[in-house]
This record gives structure tokens, C-alpha cells and sequence, in this order.
């Protein structure tokens, strides 16, 4: 078997369009979607990430700014920021860059934040209402990414079996609230995987779909896999190659070579999951703009 790729870059491209429409209906009505995200030090990839956010937002028709801070910042001058950006108006979404220096404690921050424009999905009111399926909350963007992929490439997870690698509170535990809600997306049986669990691959070896996310080249092979697995890698893993020209390359958790083999259908690294992030992440705050305005207005 070969399997087919699932091209996160086509799809997030159709979600960017969908959200330039809906910004283009917005700002027919005089608002203009807001988001801001603040950079705190000076991480590499923090950077990167960064500035693709600011662009995107702004090629959708979205006002994006970004807030840099010094590494020193401290939290409580973090906290004020926050506030502020709680109170503008203009600002539908608010996005803190993770990780923070270690002098600031990330979730002191993200409590902090304004639940209805937290579009991270990250502070515990929208992580409550993703779990209990309450679809007016935010849901992280990556799973919300992978479970729009499996949508879009016809991947039914109803009755399916599951097997999420990591449980991070970004990806592996949200992923799993997801699939288990009832209805189109979900219906799924899950099972969490980490550190902890002993031997791994009598998990995957069971699981029609195979989810990886605990930033670790290699962590599946195609032997763990059971034949015609959908996989879908959330890893991004920088690692040194002297044949390019840089002398790295990213790879994902997934050995794709031989995974390819197994599956049916696999994320390649780059082109799959990581495009979906800042997707979302403008979906998710074109729809805190439309939230924003009073029901009344909406349906004038
Ligand atoms: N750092 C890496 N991924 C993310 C993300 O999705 N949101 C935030 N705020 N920081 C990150």
C-alpha cells in the first residue's frame, strides 16, 4: 500500500478563503476583525510563527498587530497588557506566544485572558465547553486542524478507534475532546497514550486512526501500524541533515517512510497539520468579531 497524502496546505487555503469572506461580510457592517498577538522575549521559533500569524491575518482582511516584549518583561507588566487588550474593543482576538520566559507563569496568564476572545482555546472556560461540547467556546487550533483534515479527506471517526500519542494540554488532551463529543467529527473511541505507557505499539497496532504529538522523530514506524491506519503527525522536529543546505531539516514524529507503506492516508511534515494551525486560529477570531456584535445587529 501507498498511501495518500492529506494536503494540509489545499485545506487550510479553502479555511483562509472561507475566512476572507466572512471578514469581508463583517467589514460591510463597519467591523474590522482584530487580532493581537504578544511575543514575550526572543525565541527563534516563536518569531517565525509570529510574524506568519500577522501576515495571514492581515491577507484574510483581519487587523493583525503584534505586541513585542522584552525577554525581561515581568508577569504582572504581562497581566497589564492583557488587560488592556481585555478592554479594546478592536480587539476580537487575543493570542499569548508560547512558551514564556520562566519568570511568568503561563497559566496565571491565560486565566487572565477574556474567555470570549481567548481564540488559543486555552483558558479553562473554553476547555470546559470543548469538553462538554458547548459549541460557542474555542477549541485549540491544532486538533481543531487535524479534525478538519479527517473531514475534508473523508475520514469518518464515527465508531472508529483512536490512539492519540501525547497529552499535552495543547494538543493530546483537547484532541481527545473532540473526537469523543457525539455527532459529525467525533463519535470516536479514544485512547490517550504518553510516557508512561507501556508498550506502545499494542496501542497503535489496534487503531484505525493514529495521532502523534509528543515531538519525538520517530516515535511510530510503519510496523506499529495497522494496516490501511489513517496517520496524521502533529510533530514538528527540527533535525541536523548535512545533505541540505542548511544542514536541518524538519521531520515529524512519524517515520514517514515506512509508515507510507501501512497507512492509507498520512500528514506529510511540512505540508500537513502545521498548516492548519494559524487556519484556525483566524477562524476562530473571525468568530470571536462575529460573536462580538449584539444578536439584534447580526440579524438586521
Ligand atoms: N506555541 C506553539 N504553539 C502555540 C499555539 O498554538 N498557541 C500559542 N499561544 N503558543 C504556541
Amino acid at each position: 500500500m501507498h498511501a495518500e497524502l492529506i494536503d494540509g496546505v489545499a485545506v487550510s487555503k479553502k479555511i483562509r478563503d472561507e475566512v476572507a469572506a466572512r471578514c469581508a461580510a463583517l467589514a460591510a457592517r463597519g467591523v474590522v476583525p482584530g487580532l493581537t498577538v504578544v511575543l514575550v522575549g526572543d525565541d527563534a521559533a516563536s518569531a517565525v510563527y509570529v510574524r506568519n500569524k500577522e501576515k495571514q491575518s492581515v491577507e484574510a482582511g483581519m487587523k493583525g498587530e503584534t505586541i513585542r516584549l522584552p525577554a525581561s518583561t515581568s508577569q504582572e507588566e504581562l497581566l497589564a497588557v492583557v488587560d488592556r487588550l481585555n478592554a479594546d474593543p478592536a480587539v476580537h482576538g487575543i493570542l499569548v506566544q508560547m512558551p514564556l520566559p520562566k519568570q511568568i507563569d503561563p497559566q496565571t496568564v491565560i486565566r487572565r485572558l477574556a474567555p470570549h476572545k481567548d481564540v488559543d482555546g486555552f483558558h479553562p472556560v473554553n476547555v470546559g465547553k470543548v469538553l462538554i461540547g458547548e459549541k460557542d467556546g474555542f477549541a485549540p487550533c491544532t486538533p481543531a486542524g487535524v479534525q478538519m483534515l479527517l473531514q475534508e479527506y473523508g475520514v469518518d471517526t464515527g465508531g472508529k478507534h483512536v490512539v492519540i500519542i501525547g497529552r499535552s494540554n495543547i494538543v493530546g488532551k483537547p484532541m481527545a475532546s473532540l473526537l469523543i463529543q457525539p455527532g459529525k467529527g467525533g463519535d470516536a473511541t479514544v485512547t490517550i497514550c504518553h510516557s508512561r505507557t507501556p508498550d506502545l505499539s499494542w496501542h497503535t497496532k489496534r487503531a484505525d486512526i493514529v495521532i502523534a504529538a509528543v515531538g519525538r522523530p520517530g516515535t511510530v514506524t510503519g510496523d506499529m501500524l495497522k494496516p490501511g491506519a489513517v496517520v496524521i503527525d502533529v510533530g514538528i522536529n527540527r533535525i541536523a541533515d548535512p545533505t541540505t543546505k542548511s544542514g536541518a531539516r524538519l521531520v515529524g514524529d512519524v517515520d514517514f517512510e515506512s509508515a507510507r507503506l501501512t497507512a492509507s492516508k498520512i500528514t506529510p511534515v511540512p505540508g500537513g497539520v502545521g498548516q492548519m494551525t494559524i487556519a484556525l486560529l483566524l477562524r476562530n477570531t473571525v468568530r470571536a468579531a462575529e460573536q462580538s456584535i449584539p444578536a439584534a445587529t447580526v440579524a438586521g
